[in-house]
This record gives C-alpha cells, structure tokens and sequence, in this order.
C-alpha cells in the first residue's frame, strides 16, 4: 500500500486528481468507480475544473458508483444519483449512458446486482476505484462484519453510518435510508486501482486500524492491504494516529524525488 500524507485537504484533492487526470490522458475510455460522502467532493470540483479550463474530456469515460441508499427514488435529494449529479455528472462532458449506479429500489435487487457486476465485467473492470472510509472502516456500504470476498448485494446500516449520515437528512437520523446497495468488498479489491481518500481527525482511528491494524472483516477497509495498488491520501489530521507516518512521508519524498530525475 502507498500512503500519501499531505498537509491539508486541499492538497489530498490536487494529488489525487493528478492521479485520475494522468490516467485519463493514457487511456481515454477509463473506467473509473465513484464514492459518494463529503470526502470526494473536492476531488469531483478539481476534476470540473480540469475540464472547464484544460478541456480533459470525459466523453469515453465510464462510471460504476460503490452504492446507493434502498427505498428512496434517484431523484430524491439525498439520493446518490443526485449527489453524483450535482457534483460531477452535471460539471463535465459525460454521457450519461455511461454512469452507472446502483439502483435504489429492493425489487428484484438480486437480478440487479447480478446484472451491475456483469456490466463491470463488460466494461472491462474497474480501472481506478475511488474510496472513502467511514468513521467504523467500512468501504462503500460495506459494514464491519462483512465477508472479505462480499459481491454487490443489500446491506443493512449500521447505526454509527446512520449517525453519520444524518446531515445529509437535515439532521434526523430515523430519515437516514436504513439500507443500501453496495457494491461488495470483493468486487471493490477486483479493481486494478483502488484510491482511498480520508481527511480530518474522525477518520484517523479508522486509517491506524486499516493500514497498520490486522486484515479483519471488522475493519472492511483493512482488506486493501491485500490489494497489489492501492494508493491512500490522507491529511494529517487523519494520520496521526499512523505509527509509521514518517517511513510514509519518507517513501512518497524518494518517490518524487526518483520522478524528478526522469525514473
Ligand atoms: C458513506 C458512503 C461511503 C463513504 C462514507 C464516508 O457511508 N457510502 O462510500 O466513504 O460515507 O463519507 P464521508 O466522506 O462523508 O466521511
């Protein structure tokens, strides 16, 4: 695992879009798996803003997002459909054919699972996979306690998610969905790349236990130890409770340091 410890927020953002916008100038029709939550918001703005002002085109790109809330409909206000276009579908030259995100209706949710892996599979993986953590480690709506090798299937919430969760209901959290689609934790580590971002102090106990804690379904996150690219960013509030944070910032210094010379 790569962990990137950079000061502030705003520079967690400008890194990680780097990321994304270097791998869209390789490969055009890049398949890119989208988180909701505040964290990636400053990442989704850098990247409208590398498509307003460098014109980086998204017209080939193809979208799966991790989840969606069970029982609100996509047009709902808090849903994730309208969160994604609000915060970046809207901003850049996607088409929306090509955005994919889990349904938020439990009808026949089985079938739609089977048919949302089977459209990943299509589009021929996921070729970066954007992540979040929650407060209790989860990726995606992927609870503690959720198997490793879980697929896209229903998942009930935990109450800290809830908790969690409830400013996006105006603060009440009997509004907060109780159940959600998700894609599973082993569909997530079948991505060639996956991107965690995580900023602030609540997120810290959650990085210590998911980087240097042991591999557990307590901790979802934890299994990215096992995934061969994974990239964390994360500020310093979030990695301070990271024994090894100096060896981190040593290993991304020499790193910088080998591309500078031409490496
Ligand atoms: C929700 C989402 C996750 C996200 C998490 C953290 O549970 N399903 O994908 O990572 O929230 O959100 P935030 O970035 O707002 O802390």
């Amino acid at each position: 695992m790569e962990i990137i410890v950079q000061p502030t927020y705003a520079q967690l953002v400008a890194v990680s879009a780097e990321i994304i916008r270097d791998a869209l100038l390789k490969k055009p029709n890049l398949v890119l798996g989208l988180a909701t939550g505040s964290t990636p918001i400053g990442l989704y703005e850098a990247l409208a803003r590398m498509h307003k002002t460098d014109g980086l085109d998204f017209s080939e790109v193809i979208t799966f997002n991790l989840d969606e809330y069970v029982g609100i409909p996509p047009n709902h206000p808090c849903s994730y459909h309208t969160f994604m276009e609000m915060h970046f579908f809207n901003a850049v030259n996607i088409r929306p054919e090509n955005c994919h995100i889990p349904q938020s209706t439990a009808v026949a949710h089985e079938e739609f699972c089977e048919r949302y892996e089977a459209a990943i599979v299509d589009a021929g993986g996921i070729d970066i996979q954007v992540l979040g953590i929650g407060k209790d480690g989860h990726i995606g709506f992927n609870e503690p306690s959720s198997s490793l090798g879980s697929r896209t299937r229903i998942k009930t919430l935990t109450q800290s998610t809830l908790e969690a969760n409830a400013p996006h209901f105006g603060g009440v959290v009997d509004a907060v969905p109780k159940m959600a689609i998700t894609m599973g934790v082993g569909t997530i580590m079948e991505a060639k790349q996956c991107l965690l971002l995580a900023s602030g102090e609540s997120k810290a106990e959650a990085i210590s236990h998911a980087v240097e804690g042991p591999i557990t379904a307590e901790v979802p996150a934890s299994v990215l130890q096992m995934h061969p690219r994974t990239i964390m960013i994360i500020d310093e509030a979030a990695a301070w409770q990271l024994k090894r944070v100096d060896y981190y910032k040593q290993v991304y210094a020499n790193k910088q340091k080998l591309l500078s010379q031409g490496h």
